[in-house]
């Protein structure tokens, strides 16, 4: 296995007519390379991971809230044994529905059922079951997350850059996708379709503490920062206004800005970045606009 990994010709084990299957390749490559002896997968699908561990011999037990397999939740359920391997593989939040449409009636447990507009709530649960996950590991044991990005909207949800990333960060393989529905698609515009997935593979080593990466949303409010220039702060204020404004109230903006509060004489210098930098015009006396490209 490399770090990147391609698998065109699927493979035999599990199913690939139920959406969002991974390639038993990939489970192959994976398992032969850390000859684990006792696999766990809690969101097993199509039942790929015990496929891949009967033809390697390896003993394993897989799960899923789908009947078929248990009607198992990861979130609430006692996880039955303790593992050297975990493979997860969740839904990329509701871009694939599984309960109501790939098995029986739409549960609210099933994670394929939080909608993308309810995505930190999603993060959260996947980082809940991560750490439930994490308690049934031996120590050196090892979890390999295979998660996508998502595009909807103009806007990118990377759940592999917004879950936790738990115990320590061993190897990250990008897996190109092949026969995804997406793939269809035309697109036009600035539009860059996703055709990787990430496979995290994440290492117990230690009993007791878990490092752990938790990403917090954060907000940058440029007027709180203290090292803005006085460039980019009436810039930023001229935007803040709409691209266009007068000195008067361009002068009562910036009087909020922490970086301008020193300074003996803010107009004096307003007026000056506003003459001198090229991304600044005057429309007429005393108002002032934004190219849009200096
Ligand atoms: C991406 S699929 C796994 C596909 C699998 N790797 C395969 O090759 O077929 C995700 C699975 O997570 C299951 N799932 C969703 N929420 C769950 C929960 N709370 N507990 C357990 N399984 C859940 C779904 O039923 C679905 O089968």
């Amino acid at each position: 296995m490399k770090s990147v990994v391609s698998y065109p010709e699927r493979g035999t084990g599990g199913d690939n007519k139920y959406r969002g299957n991974c390639s038993p390749k990939l489970l192959k490559d994976l398992f032969e390379l850390y000859n684990p002896k006792k696999v766990f997968d809690p969101m097993c699908g199509s039942g790929t991971t015990r496929d891949v561990c009967l033809e390697l011999g390896i003993d394993n037990e897989v799960m899923d809230l789908n009947p078929q397999y248990g009607g198992w939740d990861a979130l609430r359920d006692e996880i039955p044994g303790v593992y050297d391997m975990i493979f997860w593989h969740p839904p990329y939040s509701n871009i694939i529905k599984y309960s109501g449409n790939m098995w029986g009636k739409p549960d609210s447990r099933d994670l394929s059922q939080i909608p993308l507009s309810e995505y930190p709530e999603f993060i959260k649960k996947l980082n809940l079951i991560q750490k439930r996950l994490f308690t049934s590991l031996r120590k050196n044991g090892r979890i390999a997350i295979l998660v996508g990005d998502i595009k909807k909207n103009g806007r990118l949800y990377s759940i592999q850059r917004d879950m936790a990333w738990m115990g320590t960060p061993e190897q990250v393989v990008i897996k190109t996708q092949h026969n995804c529905w997406s793939n269809n698609n035309q697109y036009n515009g600035n539009f860059i379709p996703i055709v990787h997935e990430y496979l995290i593979i994440l290492k117990k080593t230690s009993c007791s503490i878990l490092p752990c990466n938790i990403s917090v949303p954060a907000e940058i409010n440029w007027k709180m920062e203290p090292r803005l220039t006085w460039r980019t702060a009436v810039r930023v204020a001229l935007e803040e206004l709409g691209g266009q404004a007068g000195l008067t109230e361009l002068y009562k903006e910036l009087s909020g800005y922490v970086a301008t509060k020193q300074h003996t004489d803010p107009k004096a210098k307003i007026r000056e970045i506003l003459q001198t930098k090229p991304e600044f015009y005057s429309l007429k006396r005393g108002i002032w606009g934004l190219r849009n490209v200096a």
